[in-house]
């Protein structure tokens, strides 16, 4: 095993994505959580690295799906719209619920898993059943058992992953994904091209589920937990947000608050930057590749063939000589007097390459869509008095964000600005702005 822990090997690293290839750790990883058939395990090993070409499931994956959420696409307008809706939507529930007691994480879970999985599975969307959702996270929950083989100690694992596929089975079958994201589309097409088994594609999308829902869930959690236990930084990101409010009154006299999630974008820097401080923070993941032949990278280092580079994240979310000696403080401003070619380098909350997450722009506008709208309506007490930072012993260790150990109980207020409480809308008005979430983006801003 190989660890690359320098910022400047990470890109010689990315730079040889077939011969130092990720696809085929995701094959196996594939093959033993999902349990799939003889079948489809030989058709995504086909070509696996792309050594002999552009053409196999697994290596050709990325590049189909990278279009569907490409910034400032189509796609991703379509399903930026769907989760904004969504979010006003449960956010009008939560209002409703106001002054009742609950668990800040369970909160978070329920809410932003329907808005995320509304916009990518569309009307059809299986995790509207709480029958399903409820599956999902507790075949999550031991994801872990089936990666290191133990599916003997896993068979409530198991029995959920049964389900999540059945569900996903019946989706496609009645063609529920033809009115859902590209995303989703493009996962149908590309696993009918190659020809895999309808049980397989379910399958395969209990897995595709993981990516869309294990990091965007802690990451709203932490974003929400660090602002509301840090008074400056609630006001800050409050006072940010109402200089772009839009302050409608319609024809009854009812007054409306619009936040334009265009102008949260490009016009709300410290909420931004709260977004990667958080993610900088709870990064837990680490990229790996598969050395498909001996090799010298760099003209230094031999590395054997079958070996395994690792590339943790956190290590470059730690360098003091770059983010200084608070690392393991949460500053909301951090980012804001960085350079950001050089930020978006040493940050790799979205890790970076030829696998560099395609929905980093959708996570991220549905989060501050959804943390700018909580802060303005609500205030959050926890039930304790004092905040206290939840640990993270048992997370799962195959996540990019860690989840916490424990829930926080809390209470949650509507705040009273105005005598009748005003309507709040989101609205996304422009989608060409490209926010800069890595280096990569840098090209294209
Ligand atoms: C805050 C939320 C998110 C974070 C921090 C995150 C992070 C990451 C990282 C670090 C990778 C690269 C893994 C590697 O190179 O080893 C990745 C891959 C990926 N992400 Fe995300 N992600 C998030 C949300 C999402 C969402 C919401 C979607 C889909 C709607 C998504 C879709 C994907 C896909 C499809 C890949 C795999 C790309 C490939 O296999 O080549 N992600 N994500």
């Amino acid at each position: 095993m190989y660890l690359v822990n320098s910022t400047q090997m990470i890109q010689a690293v990315q730079k040889l994505s077939r011969t130092l290839a990720m696809p085929p750790l995701e094959a196996k990883a594939m093959a033993r959580v999902l349990d799939l058939s003889e079948k489809s395990r030989t058709i995504i090993n086909e070509n696996v690295d792309g050594r002999k070409g552009n053409w196999g499931f697994m290596f050709m994956f990325y590049k189909t799906i990278q279009p569907t959420m490409a910034a400032a696409g189509d796609g991703l307008n379509k399903m930026n719209r769907t989760s904004i809706q969504r979010v006003e939507e449960l956010l009008d529930d939560l209002n409703a619920r106001a002054g009742s007691r609950l668990g800040l994480f369970a909160l978070v879970k329920h809410q932003i898993a329907l808005a995320t999985s509304d916009a990518v599975y569309g009307p059809g969307n299986p995790f509207r059943d709480p029958v399903n959702a409820d599956a999902y996270w507790e075949f999550e929950s031991g994801v872990i058992k089936l990666l290191l083989g133990l599916d003997r100690f896993a068979k409530g694992t198991v029995t959920a992953r049964g389900k999540v596929m059945e569900a996903f089975k019946e989706y496609f079958r009645v063609g529920a994904h033809k009115s859902g994201s590209e995303m989703i589309q493009a996962h149908y097409d590309h696993a009918i091209a190659y020809q895999l088994p309808l049980d397989d594609l379910a399958r395969l999308e209990v897995g595709a589920a993981l990516g869309v829902f294990s990091n965007i869930v802690p990451t709203t959690f932490w974003m929400l937990y660090h602002l509301y236990s840090d008074p400056e930084a609630l006001e800050d990101c409050r006072r940010e947000i109402s200089n772009i409010l839009e302050r409608e009154t319609d024809e009854h006299g009812r007054s409306t608050h619009v936040i334009d999630v265009s102008h949260l974008r490009s016009s709300c820097p410290t909420l931004l930057s709260a977004f990667q401080e958080t993610l900088r923070l709870h990064t837990v993941g680490a990229s790996a590749r598969m050395v498909m032949e001996d090799m010298t990278l760099d003209g230094k280092y031999f590395l054997k063939e079958g070996g395994i580079v690792i590339l943790p994240q956190t290590v470059q979310h730690t360098d003091i000589s770059f983010w200084g000696p608070d690392i393991h403080e949460f500053n909301c401003k951090r980012f804001l007097d960085k350079n950001s070619r050089q930020a978006s380098i040493a940050f790799r909350g979205f890790g970076g390459g030829t696998t560099l997450c395609p929905g980093r722009h959708f996570a991220t506008t549905e989060i501050l869509a959804y943390t700018a709208m909580f802060m303005m309506r609500f205030d959050v007490r926890p039930s304790e008095q004092t905040w206290k930072q939840p640990t993270t012993k048992k997370a799962g260790m195959w996540t990019v964000v860690e989840g916490p150990d424990h829930d926080i109980d809390v209470s949650i207020h509507s705040r009273q600005c105005e005598k009748v409480p005003p309507r709040w809308l989101l609205r996304l008005s422009k989608s060409d702005h490209v926010m800069v979430l890595a280096a990569e983006d840098n090209k294209s801003s």
